[in-house]
Parts: structure tokens; C-alpha cells; sequence
């Protein structure tokens, strides 16, 4: 049975949510591996928009069903607001989402927390404020609470309280509620989602299906914002790459493809480094043209060129066998276009970064090409044949405009 990753190559916000409803329908589950509502996949249903932060993104048309892996961290009230949209175009939707009750809950504290601590550090990271980072910390540091604690209230609130001991000793009596508040809300959030149809099963539990059908597994962020071997500490908290299946009990050995998506340039949300980061007007007039406003946060996304260094390093740390290039139709009508071939790394030209340190470092090495009017000019399959060239990787598919039809294949 088919099994494939698509993944972000970038710095998230590639157009993943997009591709992946694109393919949805020929895959029977849908399965996201890593991260939580921080993520903000846009996808169109008959023309309507939905942003999904936690939802992997199914075809409501096909009979396709959407696992939450032990890999990611819920957000119990954001997947209720998504499941009730979801519900009230598609009634009986919510059955079709089977959580891991390994994964991990973020709490409202955590988002609290969140924001406290990006108050108080000296760089912030520009955090979605979604509560990622604190929920990954308590996870690591054997504080968090994973799924299956909603399923025994007793030791629920040993939990909390335990928790939230440690919290007001950390960082005072900063938070808005208490562990009977939060209590009371998770047992009611649970009720309304189990009430809904949302299932709790295990990736064990479910292995025979998943061996005996075909598995889409969506990546959340992007290669350079993942935890070990993106730009840290301009990262989030959880993996980026499609290693992060394990979560779900496979291994990239295991899967037929891992595509990377990758923008026609590059956008950037919050701080961290971005080598081929534009200044000039131009980067005003692709943002506004690319709708390059969060999905999450409606922050204005930082633009810059396409960097191929980047794209080997992610290929390099992901396992990358395809690309899948988005949003080409956003640079129509620009005369020239910049591309990052190589870096400069301490005075001497290298093709890929060995260690994420080396972005830090790096001056981008430009080639300018000839723009394009449409997609279906020479002058951009040139440029889809030079990103093959340089990164040794097929372009397999390539999207020209947000609506779902909107790709062609090569
Ligand atoms: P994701 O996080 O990787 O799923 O990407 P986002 O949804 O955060 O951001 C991608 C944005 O680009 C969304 O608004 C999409 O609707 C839009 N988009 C995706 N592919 C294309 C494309 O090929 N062309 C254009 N113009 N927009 C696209
Ligand atoms: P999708 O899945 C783009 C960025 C934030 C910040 C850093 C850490 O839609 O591509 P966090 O809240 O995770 O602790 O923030 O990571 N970030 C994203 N940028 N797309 C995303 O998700 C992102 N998720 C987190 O802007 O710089
Ligand atoms: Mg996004």
C-alpha cells in the first residue's frame, strides 16, 4: 500500500496543507506526525477556505480519516473549534478523527507561559503564542499530560495540581486559571469532542489498518524550523522532518516518497536568520501578491529569494526523494528573479551547509534569471529545471494558485 511524506523544505507556510488535500483523496488516512495549532494549513473545500492547525487535512468527499499522532501536542479548544466548523459543513466529519492518547495535551497555561517567557527573553523567538514550546518542555521534562489522562479524572488532577505547583514556584501567580478551572474545562472540551465522534486509539491499535491501506502523513513547519537541525534557537519545539513518522510506528524506510514543498521563494514568520531575506520594495509587492500573512497569527511573513542551499541541507536532514514547488504564479510578470546557488561561508563558496551554524553565517550567492509571465512559459519550466539541476531532486508537481485543482504534475 502507498505510503508518502509531505513535508516543508523551508521555513513553514510552503503551501503543505494545499498539496496534501490535493492528494487526499487517493490515500485513506491522513496523519499528522509533529507539532500542534502553531501549524496553519489552508486548504479550499468547493471554494470555501479552512485553516487547519490541528486537523490533518482529509477530503471531506472521500470516505478518508485523519490521525493526530503521539508525536503532537493538542490543543483541546482549538480542536473543538475546528471540529465543529468542520461538523457544521460536513455533519458526522468528526468520527473520521482518531487521536493517539500518547500525545500530548497543551494546556492554557502553556500558552500563558508562552508568552511570559517570550516577554522575558532578550531575543524573542516570535512565537505563534500557541503554547509549543511549554508543552514540549514539560513533555521532556516528565511534567506534561498526555491524552489518556482525560480518561482517569482522579489522577487528572493529581496531575494538575502537581503541575501547577511547579508553575506558580516558577514563574509566580501568573496564571489566569487554577487547576479545578482547568479541570473543569478539559472534562468539558473532552465531552464535547468524544460527543462529536473524535476517537482515542492508539497507533498499535490501529496498525493492521493502517498496514492494509494507504497513509499521507502531513508534516507540520518546515525543515529549517525543526528542533534539532533547523536555525536554532529560531525554531519550534517538536521534529520538522519526515522522520518524525516514527510517532505513528513507521519509518522513512518505510514510505514510497518524502516530498518536500518548497514556495518559488522563501517566507519566513517570526526572528531567526534568513539568508536570502529581500529588503527592497519587491519583497512588498510578493508578499501582498502571495498573501504572505500567517495563517495562524496574521503576522506579515518576512520574503526573500529561493535559497538552494537550504533545499539540499533540508533534503540532506529529511530524506527528500521529490520536490513539490508552490506559489510560481506570485512572481508572474517580474522581469528578473534572484536565486541563492551557493553560500558564502568565511570567505569561501560552499554548496550546502554541513551544520545549521553555517546559516548564521552565510552571504547568499545570487544568479539572476529570466521572470516569467505564467507558469506555462519556458521561462519558468527553466527554473524548475535549474531547481533540479542544483538540489538532484524531480520536481514532481508543481501548484500555480491557491484552489485545490490548481497543480499540474511533470
Ligand atoms: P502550509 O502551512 O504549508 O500549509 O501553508 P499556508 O497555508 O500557511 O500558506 C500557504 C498559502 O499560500 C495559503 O494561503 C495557500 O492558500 C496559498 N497557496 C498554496 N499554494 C499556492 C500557489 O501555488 N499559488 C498561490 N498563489 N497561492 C498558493
Ligand atoms: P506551518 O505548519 C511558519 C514559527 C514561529 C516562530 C517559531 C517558533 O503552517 O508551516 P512556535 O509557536 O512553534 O514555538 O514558534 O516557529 N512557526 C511557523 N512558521 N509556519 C508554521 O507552521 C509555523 N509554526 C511555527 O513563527 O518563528
Ligand atoms: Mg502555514
Amino acid at each position: 500500500m502507498k505510503r508518502i511524506a509531505v513535508i516543508g523544505a523551508q521555513w513553514g507556510d510552503e503551501g503543505k496543507g494545499k498539496i496534501v488535500n490535493y492528494f487526499a483523496r487517493d490515500y485513506k488516512w491522513v496523519i499528522r506526525f509533529s507539532g500542534g495549532a502553531n501549524a496553519g494549513h489552508t486548504i479550499y473545500i468547493k471554494g470555501k477556505k479552512y485553516v487547519n492547525h490541528l486537523l490533518p487535512s482529509i477530503d471531506p468527499h472521500s470516505d478518508s480519516k485523519g490521525f493526530l499522532s503521539s508525536g503532537m501536542v493538542i490543543d483541546l479548544e482549538e480542536m473543538l473549534k475546528e471540529v465543529e466548523k468542520m461538523e457544521s459543513d460536513f455533519p458526522g466529519i468528526g468520527k473520521r478523527f482518531y487521536i493517539d492518547p500518547e500525545a500530548f495535551i497543551t494546556l492554557p497555561w502553556h500558552r500563558e507561559q508562552d508568552l511570559l517567557l517570550e516577554n522575558m527573553r532578550k531575543k524573542p523567538i516570535g512565537t505563534t503564542g500557541k503554547g509549543i514550546g511549554p508543552t514540549y518542555t514539560d513533555k521532556v521534562s516528565r511534567e506534561g499530560l498526555k491524552i489518556y489522562m482525560l480518561q482517569d479524572e482522579g489522577t487528572l488532577f493529581e496531575k494538575l495540581e502537581e503541575l501547577y505547583t511547579l508553575k506558580i514556584a516558577l514563574f509566580g501567580d501568573k496564571f489566569s486559571m487554577n487547576p479545578k478551572e482547568i479541570f473543569d474545562y478539559l472534562i468539558e472540551l473532552r465531552d464535547k469532542l468524544l460527543k462529536l465522534g473524535v476517537n482515542l486509539a492508539s497507533s498499535i491499535e490501529l496498525m493492521a489498518n493502517f498496514k492494509e491501506n494507504s497513509l499521507l502523513f502531513e508534516g507540520a513547519q518546515g525543515v529549517m524550523l525543526d528542533l534539532d537541525f533547523g536555525t536554532y534557537p529560531f525554531v519550534t519545539s517538536s521534529t520538522c522532518t519526515a522522520h518524525g513518522v516514527i510517532s505513528a510506528g513507521f519509518s522513512t524506510a518505510e514510505l514510497d516518497g518524502v516530498f518536500g514543498v518548497i514556495k518559488a521563494y522563501t517566507t519566513r514568520v517570526g526572528s531567526g536568520v534568513f539568508p536570502t531575506e529581500e529588503h527592497a520594495s519587491i519583497a512588498d509587492i510578493i508578499r501582498e501578491r502571495g498573501a504572505e500573512f500567517g495563517a495562524t497569527t496574521g503576522r506579515p511573513r518576512r520574503v526573500g529569494w529561493l535559497d538552494l542551499p537550504a533545499i539540499r541541507y533540508a533534503k540532506a536532514r529529511s530524506a527528500l526523494t521529490h520536490l513539490i514547488v508552490t506559489k510560481g504564479d506570485v512572481l508572474n510578470g517580474l522581469d528578473e528573479i534572484k536565486v541563492c546557488v551557493a553560500y558564502e561561508i568565511d570567505g569561501a563558496e560552499r554548496r550546502t551547509p554541513v551544520v545549521s551554524r553555517d546559516l548564521f553565517k552565510a552571504k547568499p550567492v545570487y544568479r539572476t534569471v529570466r521572470g516569467w509571465n505564467s507558469v506555462k512559459d519556458k521561462e519558468f519550466e527553466d527554473y524548475i529545471k535549474l531547481i533540479e539541476e542544483e538540489t538532484e531532486l524531480s520536481v514532481s508537481y508543481v501548484s500555480y494558485g491557491p484552489g485545490t485543482e490548481e497543480v499540474f504534475e511533470r
